[in-house]
């Protein structure tokens, strides 16, 4: 029998926390038929691969993969673990965020510094992901391209963030002498099997030489920060994760998550408490607090996922057509919904966000993450005074957690744990599961496309339009010439 996570929704009830900010039993009777019609609308488009696809759901199989596909990515893996020193993954959002949250989670803290945690497997870095020019400088001026793989990921293949440290990266390959035009054998592209720039400069490299630029496809119907399963793995293969195990952890969330009965299933359950909290009680901020320093980068990875879902202007609209669905925007309804994301870390963090969250303004809930088995414990010695001595950090941790559970329910604060017998592939992928799932019945609660991130597009029009751009849209241009940023001098001082 697995070790599997399980959730302890105790806290977010009014029986610990008060009628005023808990849930209570009448609440659940009312939104026990929406939960039904949440599950039952998501059951329902995700019948058909074409409704998948349409509308970017196709995430939920990605448990269930092509073992030849599999095979290949670990061939490549292997091939890429025994050929180079060090791996620099470009990418940016849902093409970076799953696979830094893998790489803390999964590997032994400090990895890239020393030898004997890597086992002969490469150094990873990522780049591509900020506009800041001082990591990607010192890191190309500190490494020897020789020695070096370079994975570009990019759905869209037209984002700038990447494309430019790609350019930048790949320049830095031609440019050393035993290299030259053989740069392409140093570089792999993750990037959508038919459109944009990237796919394009893919098809030419292999043109001339079927050896460079080996490629993998981000499906269709796979969003960004939905594709860590699909877009991750070459990464996950190259630090020799275990991609089966990987893929039996989403299998066993996907069956718990799609039950029917809402205290059997912990997505719904969580989506459904998440959005009375935020429709009905003012909670308007999420904070994901993991108790583990190797789970910080999951929770970055949970806000772009909550921001970027559920985040939205507008209303969505469902548009029925021959048995398929067309989800889009209604533009005549604007709601402008979403919770705000925060990441934290216990315990570190409780000496910092946690007065706010214990004190300040009750406008939000914790979600805790407890990870019972470290897989290494330290014994605190006789030196630090009779209290802590002989006392272990796993015991002091789990205190730490309870006592936060404690601090919050006595202060009325709505929190939940979510418990990690250990933090492994199978139990990592549940929890990236999980969320994924409950952030999709969010949506259906919310009443917003959860599969969409039209929000971002306002900046990079900005910045296409004055690095000149061409073909952007005439009303794209329009609002930007008549409403520039206004930039008086009397508030500048
Ligand atoms: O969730 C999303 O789709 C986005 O956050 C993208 O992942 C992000 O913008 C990067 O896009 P791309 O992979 O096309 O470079």
């Amino acid at each position: 029998m697995k070790k599997t996570i399980s959730f302890d929704f105790n806290n977010m009830f009014s029986e610990a926390i008060g009628n005023r900010h808990g849930v209570t039993e009448e609440d659940l009777k009312r939104w026990t038929p929406k939960a039904a019609h949440a599950l039952s609308t998501i059951e329902e488009v995700r019948k058909s691969s074409e409704n998948r696809i349409k509308i970017g759901l196709e995430w939920i199989n990605l448990g269930e993969q092509d073992p030849h596909l599999i095979d290949k990515i670990d061939q490549h893996g292997e091939k890429i673990r025994n050929s180079f020193k060090n791996v620099i993954s470009l990418g940016i959002g849902g093409s970076y965020l799953g696979l830094k949250a893998a790489q803390d989670a999964l590997l032994p803290p400090y990895y890239n510094e020393f030898t004997s945690l890597r086992e002969g497997k490469p150094r990873i870095y990522f780049e591509g992901n900020n506009l800041d020019p001082s990591t990607i400088g010192t890191l190309l001026k500190n490494l020897d391209p020789r020695e070096t793989c370079i994975i570009v990921i990019s759905k869209s293949g037209e984002t700038t963030e990447t494309k430019v440290a790609f350019d930048v990266a790949r320049n830095w390959l031609r440019e050393h002498p035993d290299i030259g035009e053989n740069y392409g054998k140093q570089i792999y592209a993750i990037t959508d099997p038919h459109g944009g720039s990237l796919r394009q400069l893919v098809n030419s490299m292999q043109e001339k030489d079927k050896e460079s630029f080996i490629d993998f496809s981000v499906f269709p119907g796979v969003g960004g920060r939905y594709s860590e399963f699909n877009i991750g793995l070459l990464h996950l293969s190259i630090i020799g994760v275990d991609i089966k195990e990987i893929f039996a952890g989403i299998k066993d969330m996907k069956e718990i998550c799609f039950q029917d009965d809402l205290f059997k299933n912990p997505a719904l359950l969580y989506a459904t408490l998440q959005s009375i909290m935020y429709l009905e009680k003012g909670k308007v901020i999420s904070i994901l607090m993991p108790f583990a320093e190797t789970l910080k980068s999951t929770a970055e990875w949970y806000v772009q996922l909550l921001a970027e879902s559920l985040g939205k202007e507008y209303a969505r609209k469902i548009i029925k057509k021959n048995g398929l669905e067309e989800w889009t925007d209604d533009l005549e309804k604007r709601v402008n919904r979403g919770r705000t994301p925060v990441p934290a870390r216990g315990t570190n963090d409780l000496h910092s966000i946690q007065q706010n969250n214990i004190s300040g303004e009750n406008n939000k809930t914790l979600t805790l993450v407890e990870v019972q088995d470290f897989g290494i414990d330290l014994e605190i010695p006789q030196l630090s005074g009779e209290l802590l001595a002989g006392k272990k950090f796993s015991h002091l941790m789990t205190l730490a957690v309870r006592a936060t559970e404690w601090a919050l329910m006595r202060a009325e604060k709505p929190n939940m744990t979510v418990i990690m017998p250990v933090v492994s592939p199978y139990t990592w992928a549940q929890l990236l599961y999980f969320f994924e799932i409950a952030t999709t019945y969010e949506g259906e609660f919310l009443d917003v496309y959860a599969f969409h991130q039209p929000g971002v597009e306002g900046y990079k029009n900005y910045m296409y339009k004055y690095l000149g751009k061409t073909g952007l849209k005439r009303e794209i241009t329009e609002e930007i010439d008549n409403h520039p940023l206004k930039k008086m001098d009397k508030y500048i001082i």
